[in-house]
């Protein structure tokens, strides 16, 4: 993509004021209209995986699961920091939206029933996915980061997205992460770098 759009979309996306808001909306309407029949692998989608000894479980989230996701940027991170970009706001309402919306596929990390992680896939025009992952403070470190991110990666290929993200220079653990998944940096974005998956797209 190119380089000032990129910057100008987290520029946006940081703020999350009225023209990201509409940017969001228009693209909705594309994807709900064009893109909405190739969705199928991600209703119902669950995967397991193992994880520092540990069994868990990411899949995707429905209404029930908004005020979990509430409470875990409440109680179980430390969201917010200046090494990335919250991918959208945490309270309430703006969590309800995001659950509603057909190109955002939330997704949850469990541990038993205990919701670990939250993972997000955004469907942008247009065929790309952009994603997020948070793993919760006191389960960092362990290797689920890694291994649900790579759900999540399998999950857009699945669907025919090309996962495209980007990533802030300050952000050591996710810059791990995403080479251990043989994530490549495409270019420089200054603040960030942009990343791109070679891997299946
Ligand atoms: C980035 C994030 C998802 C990684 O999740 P995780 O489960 O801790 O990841 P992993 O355990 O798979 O570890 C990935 C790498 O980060 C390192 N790491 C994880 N937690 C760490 C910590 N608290 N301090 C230092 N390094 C850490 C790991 O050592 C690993 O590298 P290594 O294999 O070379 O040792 C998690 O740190 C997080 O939620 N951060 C806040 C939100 C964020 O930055 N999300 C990404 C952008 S949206």
């Amino acid at each position: 993509m190119n380089k000032n759009l990129l910057n100008f979309m987290l520029n946006i996306q940081k703020k999350q004021g009225f023209l990201y808001k509409l940017i969001l909306s228009v693209n909705e309407l594309y994807i709900k209209s064009f893109l909405s029949g190739q969705l199928g692998p991600s209703k119902g989608y669950a995967e397991a995986f193992s994880a520092g000894g540990e069994e868990f479980v990411i899949r995707v989230l429905g209404a029930s699961g908004q005020a979990k996701v509430c409470d875990f940027f409440k109680y179980s991170i430390k969201a917010g920091g200046p090494d990335y970009v919250m991918p959208h706001k945490t309270d309430a309402g703006s969590i309800e939206k995001i659950f509603k919306m057909v190109s955002h596929i939330p997704l949850g990390i469990f541990h038993n029933d205990d919701l670990v992680g939250y993972a997000l896939i955004r469907l942008l025009f247009p065929k790309r996915a952009s994603y997020a992952i948070f793993v919760s403070d006191k389960w960092q470190g362990k290797g689920i980061g890694t291994a649900a991110l790579g759900k999540q990666l399998d999950l857009i290929r699945k669907l025919k997205f090309e996962p495209h993200s980007a990533v802030s220079k300050k952000n050591a653990r996710s810059i791990k992460m995403l080479k251990k998944l043989g994530i490549e940096y495409t270019d420089d974005l200054g603040d960030y770098f942009e990343v791109k998956d070679r891997n299946g797209a």
